[in-house]
């Protein structure tokens, strides 16, 4: 099989994105695969040719060869993008099997790359248009985990421009919603960007505020005191299972973007330290939480559990979870006996179903 490895992306989770791909691309065995490696530049470029990962990492791609996509179903096929003179000239270059989109975040998790690689008729790994877009959209999939009745923290959605209009009324909505400490969040970026939680009406203001130059819809969430984070990892497609949880203890206060990625002191705890009961209803609800917004190919479910009271919410879906060697999504699968490698058989598989 021609499988196309695609990274980088143009987003905050550029950086992440490179590190899963190389984990992917150094555990896709080559007796099995023929690997092309398709890179995303931070401009949004799609580029092949030598070392693209390589390219990539240092940010050197301008020796590298420009292709796109077509929508034309049935030819599976990347073009060289080549300038000749006031012309723009497309030439054949490789056809491909099936893509594994190794991208978080805008672009490239969220539906939009999916909608790309449907209309050009390239299976895929991992979930579909509907799936991406909910997954990234916080106040989308909360709404649809509520209509379905599965638990999510309390939460309110407001706008930029009434926060810019309207301030006293989202502050007294927020304050009505929950005590302090309060969350605010842009309703559309990962891996914590923008998030802060706020202990009074000075810091809400600013969190609202903060949340706002990110996106267009901010969230107010309520605060779960010293909440626990348990993730569990999904895999399949109409029938689908769940790994044992793990848990995520961070080292700051909550899961900041910079204790996600930026230091070592993120310990994972797999599986995670829980009575086999709630460890069975955790698994269940992922499970749930997956059907809901039809899921395919994998997910990373993530959970909240008040120690207090030892309830239990889901707070997201990643469609594409973080992919290193010792990213939580795959390291969960090899606790439930499915190592790296044998993991990206079984995707691979499944986007050919
Ligand atoms: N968004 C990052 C990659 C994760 O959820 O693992
Ligand atoms: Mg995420």
């Amino acid at each position: 099989k021609r499988i196309g490895v695609i990274f980088g992306g143009r987003s905050g989770e550029h950086e992440v994105s490179l590190r899963s791909a190389r984990s992917v691309l150094q555990a896709l065995d080559p007796h099995n695969y023929e690997v092309i490696q398709i890179g995303i530049t931070l401009d949004g470029e799609w580029v092949v040719g030598e070392n693209v990962l390589e390219a990539l990492e240092q940010r050197q791609t301008q020796h590298l060869m420009r292709v796109c996509l077509l929508p034309e179903p049935g030819h599976h096929r990347l073009y060289l993008r080549k300038a000749q003179g006031n012309h723009i000239v497309l030439e054949p270059y490789q056809s491909l099997d099936v893509i594994f989109p190794v991208l978080h975040g805008t672009f490239g998790e969220d539906g939009t790359l999916q909608g790309l690689l449907e209309l050009a008729g390239i299976a895929y790994v991992g979930a579909g248009v509907a799936a991406s877009a909910l997954g990234m959209d916080k106040a989308l999939f909360k709404q649809v985990m509520q209509a379905h009745h599965l638990p999510v923290v309390d939460y309110l959605v407001f706008t930029r421009t009434e926060i810019e209009t309207d301030r006293s009324r989202v502050v007294e909505e927020a304050e009505a919603l929950a005590p302090y400490p309060l969350f605010t969040k842009p309703v559309n970026l990962g891996s914590s960007v923008g998030i802060t939680k706020c202990h009074n009406r000075a810091e809400l203001m600013a969190g609202l505020e903060e949340a706002a130059r990110y996106d267009r819809r901010i969230l107010v969430e309520r605060g779960i005191d010293r909440a626990r984070e348990i993730e569990v990892s999904v895999l399949g497609n109409e029938q689908p299972i769940a790994s044992v949880p793990g848990e995520v203890v961070p080292d700051e206060e909550f899961y900041s973007y910079a204790s996600k990625y930026l230091n070592n002191a993120t310990q994972l705890l797999i599986p995670a330290p829980l009575p086999e009961t709630l460890s069975q209803e955790i698994r269940r609800l992922a499970v749930a939480a997956y059907r809901a917004v039809d899921c395919a190919g994998m997910a990373r479910v993530d959970f909240l559990l008040d120690p207090r009271t030892q309830e239990v919410f889901i707070s997201e879906i990643n469609t594409i979870p973080g992919f290193t060697e010792i990213s939580m999504y795959p390291k969960l699968w090899e606790a439930s006996g499915l190592p790296y490698s044998q993991l990206l058989d079984r995707l691979i598989h499944l986007a050919l179903e």
